[in-house]
């Protein structure tokens, strides 16, 4: 998909029975794994911001509700004091969004400053099913 000249791509760990989370976590841990998301989704270049990831409210808390380092997250929450109450007002690496457009939105626009060609929609469930 791509979305105002920036792309926006998908990633997942998906079991062969197609599951991608459980109780909130992942159902495993496979650090080749960890690594591999680590750097399809952190480009490095001179800039401070080295990539852009998309998530629900529930992917976000799933890693401890801490934005990814060196990448800029949006949170996809319906609650409209969810960046107050996690402290994430003001933050220059996190920011909280209503719905997936606005998210998309915000995202490319950022992107295109930061002049990454690629924006990371990381899950869980919805996002990825992109409603
Ligand atoms: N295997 C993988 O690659 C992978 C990747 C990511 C996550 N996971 C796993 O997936 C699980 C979490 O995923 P999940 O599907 O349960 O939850 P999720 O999508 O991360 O979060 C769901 C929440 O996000 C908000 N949301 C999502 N889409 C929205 C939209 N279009 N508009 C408005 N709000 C939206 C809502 O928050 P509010 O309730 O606050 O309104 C919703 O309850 C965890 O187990 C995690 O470990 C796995």
């Amino acid at each position: 998909m791509s979305y105002a000249h920036t792309e926006v791509a998908q990633i997942a760990a998906i079991s062969s029975n197609r599951c991608i989370g459980k109780d909130n976590e992942l159902p495993w841990h496979i650090s080749a794994d960890l690594q591999h998301f680590k750097s399809m989704t952190t480009k490095q270049n001179d800039g401070a911001i080295q990539g852009i990831v998309i998530m629900g409210r529930k992917t976000f808390e799933s890693m401890g509700s801490k934005p990814l380092p060196k990448r800029v997250s949006f949170i996809i929450s319906t609650q409209l004091d969810y960046a107050e109450q996690k402290g994430l007002v003001d933050k220059s690496n996190a920011y909280v969004v209503h719905n997936l457009d606005d998210a998309l939105t915000q995202a490319a626009s950022l992107a295109h400053g930061a002049h990454l060609d690629t924006i990371w929609v990381i899950g869980g469930e919805r996002c990825l099913a992109m409603r």
